[in-house]
């Protein structure tokens, strides 16, 4: 067992290995607290890393993260896969957006002339140029767009890849749930616990109900189309990942709940939609169907840096749609903050110090685990004075 660790992570996502592998390689004494890790949202996540297709209005600080994170992203997987020799499913086809009817094209268009707009890599395609490049696409689909850059990776072949560069590295797995920071012994304590983080801190983490469906390709042939699929299908926005093993995953809701049920008319809408953008994917096998929940925030962007009033403690949380491809810029600039001491100005917008008392107190709710990233299931808005234990805690 581990002494005094020097930094303790909690949760064992995506994010908080990332941030333990970091830390460790620069020789670190890192605890990874989380007594499932990988079990939350990374476990539902369909892997697309989108800073195009998912650059949104109003956004801009978060596209300039979701940017900057992404082109990290060619590098940190070849060096997962270097360190651990798992194939991370990491794939650069780039990504088609798509719109089914003349509505849905006019809608997807608007957001593509922003995202031009703002800089961003958008190449709108005519509809013979979009069966060129996929010709499984419906003869219906009315026009769409390429955006190279949106790549993805498979989040279940990636979080089992970090932990093992994590525990080389030197890392160690602690295997149970934190209800309280004053749980946690080490000189700096991560809070990377998805929506756990609210209860464990106080921060405005909520989350945020996301369905979605496993298709594969009949006897185990790759998917009849490369791309990543952004597609507006009358009125219903969803995603479909290829993978080479026969895998489509299709995504997904977005609904303000917090319970993890499949409900028969959101399967019905992701699966009308997906089927009609690409006619072929009738024939698959469904082969799961499942809900996860994001850590929501109030302006959709991680909450990343030192908690006020809580020295020693740093929230890496609140990744919201882009824990995977937020994981290589988050673990960076946590990894650089814990060794440094000083903030990358990149942090700046994304400070826990925007969301007034955050931090400044404990919150109300001790009773559900929070060092894994299951739903804290609890208000985020409770909470009571901090104990003597976590007082001790120092920053660096
Ligand atoms: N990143 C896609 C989603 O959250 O559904």
């Amino acid at each position: 067992m581990l002494s005094r660790p020097d930094v303790a992570v909690v949760g064992a996502g995506p994010v908080g290995l990332a941030i333990a592998w970091r830390l460790a390689a620069r020789g670190f004494r890192v605890a990874v607290h989380d007594p499932a890790p990988g079990s939350g949202a990374s476990h539902v996540a369909a892997g697309m890393l989108a800073p195009v297709a998912e650059a949104y209005f109003g956004e801009h600080e978060l596209t300039g993260l979701l940017t900057a994170s992404a082109a990290r992203w060619p590098a940190f997987a070849a060096e997962l896969t270097t360190v651990t020799g798992v194939d991370i499913g990491y794939r650069t086809e780039g990504t088609l957006m798509v719109g089914l009817t003349a509505d849905d094209l006019a809608e997807a268009r608007r957001l593509w002339a922003y995202q031009q707009g703002i800089g961003l890599p958008v190449t709108p395609l005519r509809p013979s140029a979009l069966r060129d490049r996929e010709p499984a696409l419906a003869p219906r689909v009315r026009g769409g767009a390429f955006a190279a850059t949106d790549h993805q990776v498979d989040p279940r072949r990636l979080v089992p890849a970090l932990r093992e560069a994590a525990e080389r590295a030197g890392a160690t797995l602690v295997p149970t749930a934190v209800r309280s920071l004053s749980d946690v012994d080490a000189g700096v304590t991560v809070v990377a616990a998805g929506c756990g983080a609210a209860a464990l801190t106080g921060l405005p983490v909520r989350p945020v109900k996301g369905q979605l469906l496993r298709l594969r390709a009949p006897d185990g042939v790759a998917p009849g189309f490369r791309h990543v699929i952004r597609g507006y299908a009358d009125g219903e926005h969803v995603y479909l990942v290829p993978r080479p093993d026969g895998e489509v995953v299709v995504g997904a809701t977005v609904e303000e709940r917090a319970d993890t049920r499949v409900g028969a008319g959101a399967v019905l809408r992701l699966l009308r939609a997906a089927v009609d953008l690409l006619p072929e994917l009738a024939e698959y096998d469904l082969v799961e169907t499942l809900a996860g929940l994001r850590p929501g925030t109030p302006d959709n962007a991680p909450i990343l840096g030192p908690l006020p009033g809580r020295p020693g403690v740093l929230a890496a949380t609140g990744h919201h749609r882009h824990g995977i491809v937020l994981t290589p810029v988050t673990a960076d600039l946590i990894a650089d903050l814990v060794s440094t001491g000083t903030a990358d100005p990149m942090l700046a917008p994304f400070a826990p110090a925007r969301f007034p008392a955050a931090g400044t107190t404990e919150p109300a709710s001790r009773t559900k685990p929070a060092g894994t990233t299951e739903p804290a299931g609890t208000a985020v808005d409770g909470r009571r004075g901090r104990s003597a234990s976590e007082e001790e805690h120092t920053w660096n």
